[in-house]
């Protein structure tokens, strides 16, 4: 306990000569990064900045490990609603040093509603986390497995506040769709405009950005009505528990060629050394008390007594794993 302050203390003294010497305060890291000073990491985060104190004591915090046993069924869970107004729409996708990100233009509007919302969130951006190995790179896991990425959409609640920062630290604030990367022979169709070669080669380095037209939202989704919900937080810092995720009952795919583009991205700009993006994943967080709701009807199995009923449950909700 007594070491456990100490080196704390230590951090602090040494976090705040380095806030000093960094222009950019949004300042934080998945990984230990070796450049001559202390990034924090994902159990830091919370303990450099007081704004981001929820990364630390929150008890609301995500991702979380999803036990499908303790998964309850919502009977009054409506279908999720996508409006796109039948449009495709264009957007550019960055290197941000920390995800792959694609956020559409401002006149393209798309947004959800039903599910667990009540009110309609529009789409702010979509996030890709990935592994550096298969069978890790997702934030959220499954009975304790993780996946080859996890493609995360962020709304916001755009009836209740003006934009995506409002609303990011306000009640009933953010949805994120969360749907688990696998890899496969063949790859979905949105990713493959994201991850060809041509594209995903032009965002190699920190801040580059290429622009992407044509695109068509529904292309993303896999193709299940079924998911699972819970009230969590956002990922990154400041980690406000101000999100209701939604994690889609399949997985999308890509191969193993796109997957490697992806590990080849740099956090870094050109003139600095090179250092992959993958592994951009905060560690799972305690559930506590929360419930996590699905839509999926565990008694469409049959009628067999609640003893085997318990082992089919199970067996139902991770069948869609081996696909
Ligand atoms: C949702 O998006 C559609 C298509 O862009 C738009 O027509 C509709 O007005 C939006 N819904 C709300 C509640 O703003
Ligand atoms: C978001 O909206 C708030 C309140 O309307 C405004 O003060 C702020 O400048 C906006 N932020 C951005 C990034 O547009
Ligand atoms: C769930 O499935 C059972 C068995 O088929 C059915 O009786 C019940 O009505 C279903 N519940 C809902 C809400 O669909």
């Amino acid at each position: 306990m007594d070491i456990f302050w100490e080196i704390l203390i230590i951090l602090h003294a040494n976090v705040i000569v380095c806030i000093s010497a960094q222009p950019n305060p949004p300042w934080w890291a998945y990984k230990e990064v070796v450049q001559g000073s202390f990034v924090p990491v994902p159990s830091f985060w919370g303990l450099v900045n007081s704004a981001w104190n929820l990364c630390s004591v929150g008890k609301r915090q995500s991702p979380v490990n999803i036990e499908t046993s303790h998964m309850i069924f919502d009977p009054f869970l409506q279908p999720i609603k996508l409006n796109t107004g039948g449009r495709k729409v264009g957007g550019t996708m960055y290197n941000t040093g920390r995800h792959v990100s694609l956020r559409l233009d401002k006149e393209h509007l798309v947004n959800i509603s039903g599910g667990p919302m009540t009110y309609s969130h529009r789409l702010e951006e979509i996030r890709l986390h990935f592994g550096s190995e298969d069978g890790q790179g997702s934030e959220h896991l499954l009975n304790g497995q993780a996946f080859s990425g996890e493609v995360q959409l962020i709304h916001y609640n755009h009836e209740l506040y003006t934009n995506y920062t409002e609303a990011a630290k306000s009640p009933n604030g953010l949805v994120i769709v969360s749907i688990f990367m696998k890899i496969a022979e063949t790859a979905n169709s949105f990713l493959n405009r994201m991850l060809n070669r041509d594209t995903i080669t032009r965002i190699t380095y920190k801040n580059d950005a290429y622009l992407l037209t044509n695109l068509n939202i529904e292309e993303i989704y896999p193709e299940t009505i079924s998911f699972i919900t819970y009230e969590g937080s956002m990922t990154i810092p400041p980690c406000f528990e101000t999100a209701t995720w939604i994690l889609m009952n399949k997985p999308v795919y890509l191969t193993r060629m796109q997957m490697h583009s992806l590990r080849l991205l740099s956090q870094n700009q050109p003139s600095q050394i090179f250092l992959s993006m993958s592994d951009n994943v905060r560690p799972v967080q305690p559930l506590n008390n929360r419930c996590i709701r699905t839509n999926i009807n565990f008694s469409m199995q049959g009628k067999d007594c609640p003893n085997n009923r318990a082992q089919k449950l199970q067996y139902r909700v991770n069948e869609w794993l081996l696909k």
